[in-house]
């Protein structure tokens, strides 16, 4: 067996309590109720033959190669689909049983290629494994009959191929796409000898409804789906267990390795944010770690319009420390600062928040979360006490009621949605609050019960008007109100909520979404045993994110669905460490742990470790940081991995701040958009290269493990170091670990938190200290972490950023699936096949008026600027919104973004800009070549979501 394999035990593991007990070929062993003979036997430690059983899937019964014999029973059962029996006895081997299991392994080896030797999988095929133990040596029925031996290979797919000539039609790869993914791409047309795995009626993979998740070529016991990887490198030799650096799902990858090599990434069955499963962007897109884009040479330059000068670590580090000294010596100490990035591990964060805290002697750190989910971290702590979402993924299975607000969990969160889609087969409903029409409205057997398509701006008004009816109804939960909340809050708040300005009347007018169904989803959440809320970036980045989110917690608490499996408030983290980067202190007014820097005590333990005065004022936040930079007060910042000139809104008044700055450090895998108006650039790492952690969206700390050496020669830690001694600020680590121990004694929640636990243990929930030793998956069982839970009034104030005759449409924004975040990695891979330019949706009236047809090059105005897009019409976004996604720098989705933004976390308002779309005058170079892209892309959307 291939060394680098992942056990299969055949069957999924049982989830019942009780055992029985068992006899297999002589030997006692116990197991759970439930589990089948297959799978019984492989835990202890009998192999039986199997090829269309896999532990992942649903046991089948097609191929006959598991039969066994029972005593008392006749004939020989397959083991894969019969469940053990309390005193069984069970014989997986036999004469005669060997007899049949050859039998059927000759009849698929006599329709089988035999090239294993320069087969791909060769050493990882199941096939010749099962060939192999059965002991088969001859095939009786030669190979002049009809066989599927020219049948043709589909390569469409950039990561994967399809050798129909290999395929054994064990339905492992369709069973797959239903049951792990949930996309229901594949089928097996035609039956007997013309039965084959289809990816759609005449279509290619490339063409099909398929996302790439891998979840197929995963489940393949033959050659037939193969990673393009392994056909190219031949099959790793060794693995290391890390995890991915896209999504906040946080899933635990095997990378597979040839020296130091990665050839192949394959979810771990361990994970457990993912449990085995992957989408396209872990699962295929890493090869950006080793683009040729990467820069691994430190530089510098006097100014921006200087070409760089490729210099060594001390000459850069150096550099930078001077440059930074002598801008504080010359306007003060407040005059610099720093981001962190919610890329980076924690390790990582944590670090550079210290060095500017200790090494630049202030609280001018902010990090990349400020744009994201700051209000998330604001309004749980005010209502819940903790900065956090509440739930583990798995809750979701305990959920009668899914409530999706502002999130579009399956292409931002691809493998969380196959799980949550999971669930609504099995039954729960899902009512979903969001301007478009996002895949989970209806898909491939899943249909929304209620789709609220509310006009950007309005999500206050509707979680009012929820409420509104949940108390007009009586559906509040008066116990757990009375015996967990703070009544008087609540009872201010059901006043404030019964005002006939939250009525689904008077809320429809703004919002644009019938009284009826407001008041049919309130019923249904309302009423549910479990009701669970996911939501993402369409609630926080709005002039009320913070009341928003502070809403959806009052409605939580109102119905008593917080603190138990099935129920809870759980953002969808963003990006792969936003929730770690803000625990790691990067808030210019919270040390680690989101305490105040204000606080005496624990400014005092952080002191006494770090053996210097800390400053008792907050810092700037990044807003604030571009303003006083604007304003000449602010000249210099060490930028961790974080894209500012692209990712922030306003790009005009960014661009202005940066280049208003006399030192701009920034540390990165590319020379990004940030990088044009850099003076130092100092090379980062990939994940592949990183040694920490990374905590994802349900507080789920994670090893992320080195498979190589820094390509760079350093990690990123090591780096912020030397800036800091360089600066006269004394750091001494010798590794990441040390640094998560010292993370660990100065933060309560991660007090039991080590790299030696987290590698024993797989990983752990914060909380994780001596009340809860072993991590915390639910937060706020018997009580709030804040005592008691408090409402919050939500009054709706409308954003100052209205449409008018000039500016008629609402622009919103959102992802694909195959990109991620500003691009640059996803970019720099073959997902580029997919999706290579940001396209403008916009609905057919809109449209009409406008004189535009699918794939006319638009003119996209806001009052901050004009961009130019390629328009795909859809009845995705209703009359009066558009929609575009902000992968690509050429698209500039940033310039026409306005200033706005959440009263309480300055996280800017990027889901409502007021804009007017006319048809292009004129074309450049690039925008044509969107053009031919524009037709495969449009289809995409329609399947990817
Ligand atoms: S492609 Fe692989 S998994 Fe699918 S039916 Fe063929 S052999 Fe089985
Ligand atoms: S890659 Fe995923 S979505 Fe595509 S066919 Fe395979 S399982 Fe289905
Ligand atoms: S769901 Fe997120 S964490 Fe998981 S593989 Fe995809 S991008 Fe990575
Ligand atoms: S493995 Fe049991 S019938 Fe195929």
């Amino acid at each position: 067996m291939n060394k680098v394999r992942q056990a299969d035990f055949g069957t999924p593991l049982s989830k019942s309590a009780d055992t029985v007990k068992v006899e297999i070929d002589g030997l006692p062993t116990t197991v759970k109720v439930g589990t089948s003979i297959l799978r019984a036997a492989r835990e202890s430690g009998v192999d039986i033959p199997k090829l269309c059983a896999t532990d992942s899937l649903k046991p089948f019964g097609s191929c006959r190669m598991c039969l066994v014999e029972i005593e008392g029973r006749k004939g020989f059962p397959a083991s894969c689909t019969t469940p053990v029996e309390a005193g069984m006895k069970v014989r997986t081997q036999s004469k005669t049983l060997a007899t049949l299991r050859r039998n059927v392994m000759e009849l698929y080896i006599s329709d089988h290629p035999l090239d294993c030797l320069t087969c791909s999988a060769n050493g990882d095929c199941e096939l010749q494994d099962v060939a192999g133990s059965v002991g088969l040596r001859d095939v009786r029925y030669g190979f002049d009959g009809e066989n599927h031996l020219d049948a043709e290979t589909d390569n469409s797919n950039p990561y994967f191929s399809f050798d129909a000539s290999k395929c054994i039609v064990c339905s492992r790869c369709v069973r797959a796409c239903d049951e792990v993914q949930g996309t229901f791409a594949l089928t097996i047309e035609g039956r007997g000898f013309n039965s084959k795995v289809s990816a759609g009626i005449s279509e290619d993979f490339l063409d099909s409804e398929c996302v790439s998740c891998g979840a197929c070529v995963q489940a393949c016991p033959t050659a037939t789906l193969m990673e393009k990887s392994i056909v190219d490198n031949g099959q790793p030799d060794h693995s290391v267990k890390t995890t991915c650096a896209y999504c906040g799902v946080g899933c635990s990858f095997v990378a597979e390795m040839k020296g130091d090599q990665v050839v192949r990434m394959t979810p771990d069955n361990d994970g457990q944010a993912n449990h085995g499963h992957s989408c396209v962007k872990g699962r295929f897109a890493w090869g950006y770690s080793t683009h040729r884009d990467r820069v691994m040479e430190p530089m510098i330059r006097d100014s921006i319009d200087q070409p760089w000068k490729k210099v060594s670590w001390d000459e850069a580090i150096g550099h930078a420390a001077t440059r930074f000294k002598e801008i504080q010596e010359q306007y003060g100490r407040k005059s610099i600062g720093g981001i962190t990035s919610s890329r980076c591990t924690n390790e990582e964060v944590y670090a550079v928040q210290k060095f500017i805290r200790a090494g630049m002697r202030n609280n001018n750190v902010d990090t990349c979360a400020r744009v994201c989910h700051s209000p998330t971290g604001y309004g749980l702590k005010q209502t819940l006490g903790t900065s956090a979402g509440t739930q583990p993924f798995e809750s979701v299975m305990d959920a009668d009621v899914i409530l999706v607000i502002g999130a579009n969990p399956t292409v931002a969160h691809p493998v969380f949605a196959s799980q949550m889609k999971r669930r609504l087969q099995e039954g729960a409903k899902l009512v979903v609050m969001d301007p478009r029409k996002i895949g989970l409205v209806k898909s491939a057997r899943i249909s929304a019960d209620y789709h609220l398509p509310l006009l950007p701006g309005t999500n206050v008004p509707m979680v009012n008007a929820l409420a509104h009816v949940i108390i007009q109804e009586g559906l509040i939960d008066e116990e757990y109100v009375r015996e967990r909340c703070d009544t008087d809050s609540f009872e201010a708040w059901k006043a404030m909520i019964l005002k006939p300005e939250n009525s689904p009347e008077e809320v429809s007018k703004i919002s644009g979404v019938a009284a009826d169904d407001i008041r049919g989803a309130a019923r249904l959440f309302g009423g549910a045993k479990n009701g669970a809320i996911y939501y993402g970036l369409g609630v926080t980045e709005h002039s009320q994110g913070s009341t928003m989110v502070m809403g959806m917690a009052n409605l939580a608490m109102a119905t008593g669905n917080i603190g138990r499996s099935g129920v809870g408030v759980n953002p969808l983290r963003g990006q792969n460490n936003v929730q770690g980067s803000c625990d790691m202190g990067s808030f210019p007014h919270e040390l680690p742990g989101y305490r105040p820097v204000q606080d005496d005590v624990v400014r005092a333990s952080f002191e006494k470790h770090w053996g210097v005065s800390l400053d008792p004022e907050p810092g700037f936040r990044i807003p604030n940081m571009f303003d006083e930079a604007c304003a000449g007060n602010y000249k210099g910042m060490y930028i961790q991995g974080e894209d500012l000139a692209q990712s922030d809104p306003n790009t005009h008044h960014v661009e202005a701040a940066l280049n208003a700055m006399e030192c701009i450090v920034v540390q990165d895998l590319f020379l990004n958009e940030t990088a044009k108006f850099a003076h130092v650039f100092l090379p980062g790492t990939s994940f592949l290269e990183k040694d920490g952690t990374f905590i994802n969206a349900e507080r789920r700390i994670n090893r992320v493990r080195p498979v190589m050496q820094p390509r760079q020669g350093k990690h990123e830690w090591l780096i912020t170091q030397e800036l800091a001694i360089a600066m006269g600020y004394p750091m001494n680590y010798s590794s990441s670990a040390e640094i998560m121990d010292e993370i660990a004694e100065l933060t309560p929640e991660f007090n039991n938190v080590s790299f030696e636990f987290l590698d024993r243990v797989g990983s752990v929930q914060w909380p994780c200290n001596a009340e809860a030793p072993m991590g915390t998956p639910i937060m706020h069982i018997d009580n709030f972490v804040r005592g008691k839970g408090l409402f919050v009034e939500t009054d709706y104030v409308p954003t100052e950023e209205r449409t008018n005759r000039k500016f008629p449409l609402l622009l919103t924004t959102g992802r694909i699936l195959s990109q991620y975040n500003v691009g640059a990695q996803t970019r720099r891979t073959d997902n580029m096949v997919w999706y290579n330019a940001d396209l403008l949706e916009i609905h057919p009236s809109d449209a009409e008026v406008r004189g535009i047809q699918e794939g006319t090059l638009v003119s996209l105005s806001s009052r901050k600027g004009e961009i130019a897009l390629v328009a795909t019409i859809t009845e995705r976004v209703q009359p009066g919104v558009v929609y575009t996604t902000f992968h690509n720098p050429e698209t500039g989705a940033n310039v026409v973004t306005t200033e706005h933004s959440d009263w309480a976390t300055n996280c800017p308002e990027y889901k409502v800009t007021a804009v007017q779309i006319t048809p292009a005058k004129h074309r450049t170079e690039w925008q044509h070549e969107f053009d031919e892209n524009a037709k495969r892309q449009a289809e995409f959307l329609e399947t990817a979501d």
